[in-house]
């Protein structure tokens, strides 16, 4: 083939796959979009898979002759027409098919502009796919039955249902789940009723607010629970559901105040599903079900803050959702300006700004790993041809996080009330169920400013807050918010003493007494001092202030980074503990880098040996960071 066919080739090829507002999709969902799915689950334990059946009802944007949908590792059986009966013809687009992005499913049922259309797919999940996890009896935590949960988001949705795998096409979802007795299953939607099979049970659940696909998310499995209040409960494994309770009591508080900086909550219930050790996030906002790592059970409520994050999203990403991959800082950002809040009423400013420094911290190592100069370091990170997890970082967070801090004080100097809440509340209120650009919230936010202000103090306010900078510069931004507090003002009077070596034993009384995020913060201001952690340091660290074991999870996660960035092995075995107790990736991925940079072959056989429970998204990215280490 001569070179510039071949370019031409190519050329075509991205054209044909790329040249939509969402790069991430191989769907015609700008052509014919999906509007609704019934469908029935049948969970296969035995075989690790999924039996489905589904009906797509699709709205058709222009007339045409082809559905394209999302599908990555799923076997189709059949697909038919309703109104006929008939099967309809179909084929796997294999010549665009990506590891990344799975490949098109090509179904040839023809619609013309505006009317209403839909399909039935027979399918099964598959053992490759990736969007399950299928635990046995002996990986949950009361080691008596088999678990399985889902993972949406970012693009796993299609290794479950052939879809069209955008959160540009929002769709409401009513499903039966049928699972073998006692165990139950849980969806991202509000339930209905059951009806008994005999051996086994169908679950019925809808989710009547249209919901990007990322947010489908189901759960199997020995799981009670617990009320917290009206609208809140508590789900897991028996083993763990009473101090489930108790850690996150204060939820309804946290959706309260949520609602004060936002609008009312509209998802009906909001529960919490604690998963087992396995479980490779924080926490995954699937709608009126929040998954969360059973590692923020610290028995003392420090680490709720994520299921306030989760909270949060109930309005920015749930409710009003990034249009493509691109614009996640318009999820994550927003959504941790309203965690922040909370923390704010729930507990005190400083607090909230205690946060905002750790968040800054891991957004500037992040931005240096990810490069100064590169797109993925900017809010809109270039994803022609690259997987949205990729980009994935702190910079979404806390760029995006850093830019609406910064706006509200703009705005809120020059109008001397908090005008910065209403102009939230005013664009959630108008672009909930929609899924928008970042252009849209730089609209609605001018459209704000304009309608308070005359014409030369809008100018100013335009010209400070400067948008267009904050959205498409790469980089650290040049623009800094002061989060000064007292909290790490005092835990940094005992940063001094550690490295003037005063390594007091009494000191343990005043630490242990201090909040979690100040201990972190104390860690975190040795951890990045230049000085280093000799021996005799880490022991104090370890030993005296016992930091070593049995500790709150981001405690030992932060002593053991301490351990390894100063290239030491003292403490290995409870390190190793430490990787058997969590599969969460915020901490096995850089503690396995770590320990790798030290000592390859011994990190590598830890991971080998712990690896048949570790999530496939984990097992995926901790393979390619050792990959990457010499
Ligand atoms: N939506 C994210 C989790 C996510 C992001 C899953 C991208 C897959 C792809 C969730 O809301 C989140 O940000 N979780 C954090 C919690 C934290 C910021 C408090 C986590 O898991 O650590
Ligand atoms: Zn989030």
């Amino acid at each position: 083939m001569s070179k510039t066919l071949f370019f031409l080739l190519l050329a075509i090829f991205f054209h044909k796959t790329f040249s939509k507002e969402d790069p991430s999709t191989f769907s015609n969902y700008f052509q014919i979009k999906q509007k609704h799915i019934e469908g029935h689950f049948q969970i296969n334990f035995n075989t690790s898979t999924i039996i489905s059946k589904v009906k797509i009802f699709f709205e058709s944007l222009m007339d045409g002759e082809l559905i394209i949908l999302d599908s990555k590792s799923l076997k189709i059986n059949s697909i038919i027409d309703p109104d006929t009966g008939l099967n309809i013809n179909y084929e796997y687009d294999t010549y665009y098919s990506l590891p990344s992005l799975g490949t098109p499913l090509k179904i040839y049922k023809s619609y013309s502009k505006g009317q209403n259309i839909s399909i039935i797919i027979n399918y099964s999940t598959t053992k490759e796919g990736g969007a399950t996890q299928w635990l046995t009896a002996d990986m949950t935590t009361g080691k008596k039955y088999p678990f399985m949960f889902t993972q949406g988001e970012s693009i796993l949705s299609r290794e479950l249902i052939p879809i069209q795998d955008t959160p540009n096409a929002k769709i409401t979802i009513s499903l039966g789940i049928t699972v073998i007795k006692p165990l139950r299953a849980l969806y991202s939607g509000l339930y209905q009723n059951y009806i008994d099979n005999g051996n086994s049970i169908t679950y019925f659940y809808n989710q009547k607010i249209p919901v990007p696909s990322y947010l489908i998310a189901l759960a199997a499995g020995n799981i009670d629970e617990r009320i917290i209040s009206d609208r809140v409960k508590v789900y897991s494994e028996p083993e763990m559901v009473d101090s489930a309770k108790n850690e996150f009591s204060d939820t309804e508080k946290f959706i309260q105040i949520g609602e004060t900086y936002t609008i009312p909550y509209e998802w009906g219930e909001y529960n919490i599903l604690v998963l087992p050790k396995s479980f490779p996030y924080g926490g995954m906002e699937n709608p009126t079900l929040t998954f969360a790592t059973p590692s923020i059970l610290a028995g003392d409520k420090s680490l709720a803050n994520v299921i306030a994050h989760e909270i949060s999203h109930s309005w920015s990403g749930n409710l009003v959702t990034m249009s493509s991959w691109k614009d996640f800082w318009l999820n994550e950002g927003f959504t941790v300006f309203i965690e922040r809040k909370i923390a704010e009423m729930l507990i005190d400013e400083d607090m909230s700004k205690l946060q905002a420094i750790f968040g800054y911290r891991a957004m500037i190592n992040d931005i240096f790993n990810l490069g100064e100069s590169k797109t993925f370091s900017s809010l809109n990170p270039y994803l022609i041809g690259r997987h949205p997890d990729e980009a994935f970082s702190e910079v979404s967070y806390e760029k995006g996080f850093n830019f609406i801090y910064r706006t509200q004080n703009i705005v809120n100097k020059y109008a001397n009330f908090d005008l910065f809440k209403l102009i939230l509340k005013k664009y959630f209120s108008k672009f909930k169920y929609q899924a928008i650009e970042s252009k849209k919230w730089k609209e609605h936010l001018y459209n704000c400013i304009n309608e308070t202000f005359n014409q030369s103090i809008y100018n100013n306010i335009i010209k400070e807050i400067d948008f267009d900078y904050w959205v498409k510069t790469p980089g650290v931004p040049k623009y800094k918010n002061d989060f000064n507090n007292s909290y790490a003002a005092d835990a940094d009077k005992y940063v001094n003493d550690f490295f003037d070596k005063k390594y007091d034993k009494s000191f343990n009384g005043t630490f242990s007494k201090w909040h979690t995020n100040k201990k972190l913060y104390y860690l975190l201001q040795i951890h990045t001092n230049e000085k280093g952690v000799d021996d005799e340091g880490l022991k104090y660290l370890g030993e005296t202030l016992n930091l070593k074991e049995g500790y709150n999870s981001e405690i030992n996660n932060e002593f053991f980074k301490i351990m390894l960035d100063n290239k030491k092995l003292t403490y290995i075995e409870e390190l190793k503990g430490f990787l058997g107790k969590f599969g969460r990736m915020k901490f096995l991925r850089p503690l396995y880098r770590g320990w790798g940079s030290i000592d390859k072959a011994s990190a590598y056989t830890c991971f080998e040996d712990n690896k048949y429970w570790y999530h496939p998204i984990a097992v995926r990215l901790i393979e390619m960071d050792f990959k990457k280490l010499k």
